[in-house]
């Protein structure tokens, strides 16, 4: 890799600043908040463990939510700080600040291998704005600056940015973490020179949110498989019906452009066959947003390629679920972002959790490569029991997707190369 590593620096003794992407999900649980998922703590460990195997003296700083700059108890990283420290078998210390005299003071009695969580970092606003101030207080404390926040690397914030200049001016080093590193391997080294069969699976809702994404993918791949509600917006540019089913019409050229572009560069693009279709009806409740919650009515396997006007497509079918597992069994490198359908629902996951079997058996049988871009995917995965049945599930939602459409991160970009 072109950047340091945590590996290549000497950190005995030394303060190190480390950013980690802790923004896990949590909800109320009589009064507290509980972490739901703690998947992004875990995959901070092997990097922790180095450190303190080097005796480096650690401050850890995380952004939880998007309290805008306001101190908002329900996002406070101290919950955290304690799933850290069951995890680890060591005691992570935590302040209520992650700047200021209580900071300072802390820090400073820091001995090697000691850990120290700093509060939410998103409740300074300076934080967002990248402020130079308020990045070089951050720096005050370390000599040393470490980023394995993958997740949030896509963000030139002051704790993923703007703190490497007050580091790097006072002689210290800026550094990849060890998920960092595995993160920028998986998603850029290993997809640049593929091993083929390379299939592509790319579902989720919106074509808008992966244009790039598809477009530079389909230089790399062989097959790409599309599923999830983006599928519809590729059937509507074919002419083909889809009825009340997840559409955007503006990006029906888009759709077009990439099967031209499949076609002429010969990488075979398919689309659903046979959906799982139900009639939506609107219910007297309201989502968040105050819009009606629709209840999803007689669901029925679909066959013919278009949808009838009534009704809306929530799921591949079983044609289209073997077809996608027959391209699978083959690859020997695969790469999935976007579950098939709306998997929340049990009766609505079986073309998820069937491409998710189908890639942890490839992974196993053939010893594919299986990368899995983050987000709702690494949650289908999870759910069905395989998440370390692929190779690399990444931590980053946001953060994947551009690293994948070939933008360089900020967060990456300011580390120290070799
Ligand atoms: C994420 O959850 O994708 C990252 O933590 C980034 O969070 P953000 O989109 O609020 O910057």
């Amino acid at each position: 890799m072109a950047k340091l590593t945590i590996k290549d620096v000497d950190l005995a003794g030394k303060r190190v600043f480390v950013r980690v992407d802790y923004n896990v999900p949590m909800e109320e649980k009589d009064g507290d908040m509980v972490i739901n998922d703690d998947t992004r703590i875990r995959a901070t460990i092997p990097t922790l463990d180095h450190l303190v195997a080097q005796g480096a003296k650690i401050l850890l700083a995380a952004h939880l939510g998007r309290p805008k700059g306001k101190k908002e108890p329900s996002m406070s990283l101290r919950p955290v700080a304690q799933r850290l420290s069951d995890l680890l078998g060591r005691p992570v210390a935590f302040v209520d600040d992650c700047i200021g005299d209580k900071v300072a003071q802390t820090a400073g009695a820091l001995k090697a291998g000691d850990i120290l969580l700093l509060e939410n970092i998103r409740f300074y606003a300076e934080e967002e704005a990248n402020d130079p101030a308020f990045a070089a207080q951050l720096a005050a404390h370390a000599d040393v600056y470490v980023n394995d926040a993958f997740g949030a690397a896509h963000r030139a914030h002051a704790s993923t940015f703007g703190i490497a200049k007050g580091i790097t001016e006072k002689g210290g080093i800026c550094a990849a973490g060890m998920l960092m590193e595995r993160e920028l391997q998986f998603l850029g080294s290993e997809l640049e020179t593929p091993r083929r069969p390379f299939v592509v699976i790319l579902g989720g809702a919106k074509v808008s949110d992966k244009i790039a994404v598809i477009d530079r993918l389909l230089e790399k791949a062989d097959s790409l498989l599309i599923g999830g509600a983006m599928a519809y917006t590729f059937k509507l540019a074919k002419g083909l019906k889809v009825g009340k089913s997840l559409v955007e019409p503006d990006k029906v050229d888009v759709a077009r452009a990439a099967m031209e572009k499949a076609s002429s560069r010969g990488v075979e693009l398919l689309l659903p066959t046979d959906n799982i279709v139900v009639t939506p009806v609107v219910t007297d409740k309201l989502n968040k947003k105050g819009k009606p919650i629709l209840a999803f009515e007689n669901p029925r396997h679909n066959t013919d390629p278009d949808i009838p006007d009534t009704e809306e497509g929530v799921d591949i079918g079983e044609r289209t679920s073997e077809c996608f597992q027959e391209r699978i069994a083959d690859a020997k490198t695969i790469l999935w972002n976007g579950p098939m359908g709306i998997f929340e629902d049990p009766r609505f996951s079986k073309g998820t959790f069937a491409v998710a079997q189908a890639v942890a058996d490839a992974t196993a049988r053939s010893g594919a490569t299986s990368i899995i871009g983050g987000g709702d995917s690494v949650k289908a995965l999870n759910q069905s029991g395989l998440g370390d049945k692929v190779t690399f599930m990444s931590t980053g939602g946001g953060a994947s997707l551009e690293f994948l459409e070939g933008k360089e991160l900020p967060g990456v970009a300011v580390l120290s190369n070799r």
